[in-house]
């Protein structure tokens, strides 16, 4: 399993403790990180301990019993519940994952919570993703095109098609670039995993007239030469996809125009 840093708040305080309930046989104990910018205190690492016989199976069942029974004060995202929002990925563990679809029994003894690595925090387990969305808006993610438009729709062959697989199923979790270390270091000029990973996806697809714009805007030593093939990215995943082969194939196009 890869491991990250934790969220750069300095000094995390020992926080409250919630104890089991008193007929509980199966207990789990969550330790989350929460921060509320309205205080002004250092963030602090809540314990929570949950009856696991009367919660569901994943980490976010766990999440919304605490937020519901427990603590309403405890603050994160979620929304589709399916692995398919993006919405609540989190620092679980060490680890990157979706908590939706992320197991409470993936991880033996107690399981840390904290939010995304390296991201400015908006409150508990919520990163402000404006950057992350803005890198992936710059690359243009959508059709281009400038023969005029056909009757009915821009068709595309079947086998042209399927060159898409493993690239159009991203969800925008951030998990990759937030498992990044070259992402954490230079965020502000590296395009991250993500990014490249949908400029790839547009860059190959066969409808699209703009490859040499897309592959001259990404022609820059921070944006794309950033990447030094860590990997963590493609660790990281929860879609199973791999962004750092997509961007080793973005580099090899920049070698093929050059030679
Ligand atoms: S490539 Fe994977 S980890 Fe990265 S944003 Fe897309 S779904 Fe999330
Ligand atoms: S709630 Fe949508 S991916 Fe987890």
């Amino acid at each position: 399993m890869v491991e990250f840093r934790l969220p750069q708040n300095s000094r995390i305080r020992v926080g409250k403790t919630w104890p089991a309930p008193k007929d509980a046989k199966r207990t789990k104990v969550f330790k989350i990180y929460r921060w509320d910018p309205d205080t002004g205190e250092n963030p602090r690492l809540d314990s929570y301990t949950i009856d696991l016989d009367a919660c569901g199976p994943m980490v976010l069942d766990a999440l919304i019993k605490i937020k519901n029974e427990i603590d309403p004060t405890l603050t994160f995202r979620r929304s589709c519940r399916e692995g398919i929002c993006g919405s609540c990925s989190m620092n679980i563990g060490g680890g990157n994952h979706l908590a939706c679809i992320y197991g409470i029994d993936e991880i033996e003894g107690d399981i840390s919570i904290y939010p995304m690595p390296h991201m400015p925090v908006v409150k508990d387990l919520v990163p402000d993703l404006t950057h992350f969305y803005a890198q992936h808006a710059s690359i243009n993610p959508y059709l281009i095109t400038k023969s005029p438009e056909p009757g009915t729709e821009w068709k595309q062959s079947i086998e042209d098609r399927k060159k898409l697989d493993g690239l159009y199923e991203c969800i925008l979790c951030a998990s990759c670039s937030t498992a990044c270390p070259s992402y954490w270091w230079n965020a502000d000029k590296f395009l991250g995993p993500a990014a490249l990973l949908a400029a790839y996806r547009w860059i190959i697809d066969s409808r699209d007239e703009a490859t040499g714009e897309r592959l001259d805007e990404l022609e820059d030593p921070f944006k794309l030469y950033r990447c030094h093939t860590i990997m963590n990215c493609t660790n990281t995943c929860p879609k199973g996809l791999n962004p750092a082969k997509a961007i080793a194939e973005i580099k090899h196009m920049m070698v093929d125009r050059i030679v």
